[in-house]
Formats: structure tokens, sequence, C-alpha cells
């Protein structure tokens, strides 16, 4: 099973409890994979492997659907609270419809073939049931990348003939078309980074993973850690920290992340690069959060003066 290593990127991975189902689910991974490959195989989806470690919510298999090579997204959450999974689950949908609508208007947004709910069978073992809080698993099946995303393709030793940097940067480019067109319709994405961003062939790669509304949901059920660090714009980890100023978070963090994955492709370093290091060294859940927003703030703002009496401490 060949489940690419996302690094430290990873949005929600990095919670501070893991979640016990997520654990139990690792621990009989056969039984659980069995089990999804059962469901989607009524669906007509066949499930290969996981392209990516599962997040809290969801799992990304490669599949084949109708004969094409494709990836399927499953929402799966692991979590023990049933409330936080229903609102989760309601936010996946409204990724699946954003994305299939941007994937219409787009071809620099990775293309939906399909949407929808697969049903657990009714007669499937109780301890199987276990491994899912909520019955029914909606999906979206997308076209798949070659290359996968765009930080393996960069982290790679062995470099594709095609992929140089300077190919990454022309498909980077030309990408920045399809993030203009949701910005166009008002949606921001809200997760630029290079793990959202997937490489097709020299010169062509497209946005993925517009999990913008389950984006706010996370806040709301106080996972701490909620975005990147390491591309999150100033007003986005500002507002991870303390829940306030939402409304700042809109359209123009997105092009602060791009510019910072820009930076990072064109350099071959992230350019706050001390920073994360000394804030993953504080070993801190939200240390990377504090140390890089101290960074990057301007002297007026939040690294210069006090935080606002109500709200916790950025520094
Ligand atoms: N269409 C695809 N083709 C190839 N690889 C893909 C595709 N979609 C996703 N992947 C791989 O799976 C990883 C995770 O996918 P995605 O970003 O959609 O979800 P996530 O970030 O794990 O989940 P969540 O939205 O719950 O935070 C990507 O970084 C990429 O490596
Ligand atoms: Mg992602």
């Amino acid at each position: 099973m060949a489940v690419e290593d996302t690094g430290v990127e990873t949005t929600t991975a990095g919670t501070p409890q893991s979640s016990e189902l997520l654990r139990r689910r690792e621990v009989h991974a056969a039984a659980f994979e069995a089990t999804l490959k059962e469901v989607f195989l009524a669906q007509g989806i066949q499930l290969v492997e996981p392209l990516a470690k599962a997040s809290k919510e969801t799992v990304v298999y490669s599949g084949r659907y109708h004969g094409e090579s494709v990836a399927v997204k499953i929402f799966v959450p692991a979590v023990e609270e049933i409330e936080d999974a229903l609102s989760a689950f309601g936010a996946f949908k409204v990724e699946c419809e954003k994305t299939m609508i941007l994937s219409r208007r787009s071809p620099h947004i990775v293309q939906v073939m399909e949407y929808g709910d697969a049903e657990l069978p009714h007669d499937l073992a109780e301890e199987l049931r276990d491994f899912f809080p909520v019955k029914l698993l909606p999906f979206m099946v997308t076209e798949r990348a070659r290359f996968g995303s765009l930080d393996r393709v960069m982290r790679a030793t062995r470099k594709t003939p095609g992929l140089d940097r300077m190919s990454l940067l022309e498909a980077l480019c030309a990408a920045t078309e399809g993030i203009h067109e949701a910005h166009l319709h008002h949606v921001a994405h809200r997760d630029i980074k290079p793990q959202n961003i997937l490489v097709f062939a020299p010169g062509v790669a497209k946005i993925a993973d517009f999990g913008i509304a389950r984006w706010r949901t996370r806040r709301v059920h106080r996972e701490s850690v909620l975005l990147t660090p390491k591309y999150a714009s100033p007003e986005q980890a500002f507002y991870a920290l303390t829940g306030e100023h939402e409304q700042l978070v809109e359209v123009r963090g997105d092009v602060y992340s791009w510019a910072i994955m820009v930076y990072e492709l064109v350099t071959g370093h992230h350019p706050f690069a001390w920073a994360v290091t000394a804030g993953a060294a504080t070993k801190e859940p939200l240390g990377q959060q504090r140390v890089l927003l101290k960074a990057i703030s301007p002297p007026t703002t939040a690294a210069a003066s006090p935080p606002p009496a109500t709200s916790p401490s950025i520094r």
C-alpha cells in the first residue's frame, strides 16, 4: 500500500489528541479498507489504494470509474461527537458542490466527475459498523493527477524528466487562472499550499481541496490546529489563534499563500524558514502559528502591540 507521505503540512492531522476512532481504524486497517472497497464497488467505483494519509474527516483513494483513472475523496469522519460529524457532513457536501461548479468554470481546478452518497450495507457486521459514525458516506470522484501533489514533486529525490523547476513554475502560473476564477465568484480557498496543488503533466497543475466550509466548522468545534502555519496569511493565523476577525479571512489570504508557494518554488527556501524551524521546536500545538505570526506581522500590528485584553495571547 503506497500511502503518500504528507509531511508536516497536513491541515488537520496535527491535532493534539488523535481521535480514538482514527486509531482503531489504523489498527484494523485491512478490515476498514475492505469494507470501504465493498461499499464503493456497489456504486460502480473500484477503490485501489490510499493516495494520502487519512485526515480526521476524509480519506482519498486512487480508483477506476467508467474505465477512467480517478481519485475518490470519501467523507468518513473519525470524531467521537456525532454533532461534530454531522456538521462536517453538511460542509463536505458543500465542498463537493462548490468544487463541481468551479471545475465547470475553470480547467485549472481539479475536474469533478461525480459526487453523491454511498450507503453502508444493512447486513454489515456490528464491529465494522463502529468504524462509521455516519451511516452515509458522501464522496467525490475527480480526475486523478498523474504526479500527485506539488509538495511531493518538489520533495522527490529522483526528478521526473520534464518536471523541472521551470516547468513547475509554468504550471503554477497557469493555475493562477483557477484561483482567479474562484475569486471572481467570491470563493476563498483558505488552504492554498503545495499539498493542494495537483500536478498532471509538465506545465499542467490544478487546484484541489476546496474544503472551505469545513474550515469554519473546525474552528467552531475547537480544533486547535486548523490551518497550515507555513502558508497561512497573517489574518488566518490570527483567527486560528484567537477566533477573532474571521471576516478578514478572505480571498486576499489566498494570494498571500500563493506567493509563499511561488517563493519556495523559485528559491528552494521558505521565506520565513527560521521561524518555521523555531516554531516547530516549541513542541507546543500552536507554537508554529505563534512564532510565524510574530515573524510575518508588520511592526505596527500583532508583533509590536499587545493583543486586545479579551483575546488569548498570541505571543
Ligand atoms: N485528484 C487527485 N489526484 C492525485 N492525488 C490526489 C488527488 N486528490 C487528492 N490527492 C492526494 O491526496 C491528498 C489529500 O487530498 P485533499 O487535499 O483533497 O484532502 P485532505 O487535505 O487530506 O483532506 P481534508 O480536506 O479533510 O483536510 C493530496 O494532497 C494529494 O496528495
Ligand atoms: Mg488537502
